[in-house]
């Protein structure tokens, strides 16, 4: 079965042991609904896989920040790749140990800087000469000595969206070949940085392997470039971006990754840093939505649904694909619908002419494949409330997240009286 953890039993779509409709009579549509099952299944798939070698998973947390997603992976013995201030406070919040916390980004401010300094973190992967600099300062400031990694971009193309592209040139992110050596000189040179290691995220939704190990490939010659020259590096971070199956396309499991890339891994004799994000979270999650109406114009039929582009952006940003189930195993004919949300906005779309049973108003069905870059890219566009989040444990399940209420949508908004004092 394509989800392992969301099976129909009876006519009902189950996650796990629970019922999907017990949860929406008890809390209401729309809501993101997670397998806890599914999440520790990849974690232990993903830490199988690369058993033979030293390593550590990181997991990023920006596929899915809540909190209990976090302490979820850290109980198992993750780490953790944050991306922002927000994300290392999420960390800490969950629990997370400071010296088990990678702080990613191509942009922290003097602030996060120099919060994750006061936490002390394991370590920063820098960017940029620049970041180099003033992460040196800031230090210094502190009476401090930071561990870094400097990220690459090897200037291989992942071949997947290029939204989601990060190692080629045309994108920001890391320092270009051609200059990480500078930049380690650089940073040897700098008295309150210390260099541990060196990293590279290539991009995310990657299904074509091959992309990886040609971008192993770059990153060991730097290191032996790096080791000639006195620059010992004990990790090589090789980023996250193991893609997921969200139609029916080919896609490599976390074996064919570790078989492709391994060997080269081995040459590097460094311990090895993964941070996968989507591989352990996307499949774990669906986002469950109601039928509110069908209509249909001279070219389309349309099902309207309670849930809407805020609640999850990928087909809008990305046409991603996924698939649909009917919480209600039927025997209906298909009918080929758009499936649209209720926002204003034409993007405001969950699948385009998607066959699927015929969906009567007031029905429920599950967005799948949708707990990675799901819920934690929502937003409150059309003063929507964000949805509310639940964590199923066999028979059991957590609201994780309560749905948002108006008052929370203006919780940081007054009337100026003095605005309209004239
Ligand atoms: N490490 C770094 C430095 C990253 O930038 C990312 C993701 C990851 C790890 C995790 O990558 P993953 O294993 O999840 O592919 N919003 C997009 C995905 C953006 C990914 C950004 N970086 C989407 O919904 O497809």
């Amino acid at each position: 079965m394509r989800f392992e953890n969301f099976t129909y039993k009876g006519n009902s779509l189950h996650c796990e042991k629970v019922d999907l409709h017990l949860i929406s009579n008890l809390i209401g549509t729309p809501f993101y609904v997670y397998s806890k099952k599914s999440m520790i299944d990849r974690f232990k798939s993903f830490q199988k896989a690369f058993q033979d070698i030293p390593h550590r998973i990181y997991y990023a947390v920006k596929a899915n920040s809540n909190i209990n997603v976090i302490k979820l992976f850290t109980s198992l013995g993750a780490g953790l790749d944050v991306n922002s201030g927000g994300e290392l406070f999420r960390a800490i919040k969950a629990g997370a140990n400071p010296n088990d916390i990678l702080f990613t980004g191509v942009g922290k401010t003097e602030e996060e800087i120099l919060s994750g300094l006061d936490k002390n973190i394991f370590l920063f992967k820098v960017e940029s000469f620049q970041e180099l600099e003033l992460l040196n300062y800031l230090a210094k400031k502190r009476n401090k000595i930071a561990n870094i990694a400097i990220r690459v971009n090897p200037d291989v193309d992942p071949k997947t969206h290029p939204y989601i592209t990060t190692g080629l040139y045309e994108s920001k992110f890391g320092i270009a070949q051609e200059l990480a050596i500078d930049a380690f000189k650089l940073a040897k040179s700098l008295s309150n940085l210390r260099i541990l290691g060196i990293d590279m995220h290539i991009g995310s939704q990657i299904t074509d392997v091959s992309a990886f190990k040609e971008a192993i490939v770059i990153m060991n010659d730097l290191i032996l470039q790096l080791r000639s020259i006195g620059i010992e590096i004990e990790h090589f971070d090789v980023g996250g971006g193991l893609g997921v199956q969200y139609n029916d396309e080919p896609v490599p499991d976390v074996f064919d990754y570790a078989n492709t890339i391994k060997e080269e891994l081995k040459k590097s004799k460094c311990k090895i840093i993964f941070e996968p994000g989507r591989y352990l979270t996307a499949d774990a999650g669906a986002l469950i939505t109601r039928a509110l109406y069908t209509k249909n114009n001279r070219d389309k039929n349309f099902l309207i649904v309670d849930a809407a582009v805020n609640d999850l952006m990928r087909p809008a940003l990305y046409n991603s694909y996924h698939h649909i189930l009917p919480l209600n195993e039927n025997d209906r004919n298909k009918i080929v619908y758009d499936i649209v949300g209720p926002a204003c906005e034409t993007g405001d779309f969950f699948a385009r002419s998607r066959e699927i049973k015929e969906t009567k108003p007031g029905e429920l069905i599950a967005i799948m494949s949708t707990g990675a870059y799901g819920f934690c890219m929502s937003s409150n566009y059309n003063s929507r409330r964000r949805v509310a989040e639940i964590m199923v444990d066999e028979d059991k399940f957590y609201v994780i997240r309560q749905r948002e209420s108006f008052e929370d949508l203006i919780r940081n908004e007054k009337i100026i009286d003095q605005l309209f004092e004239k």
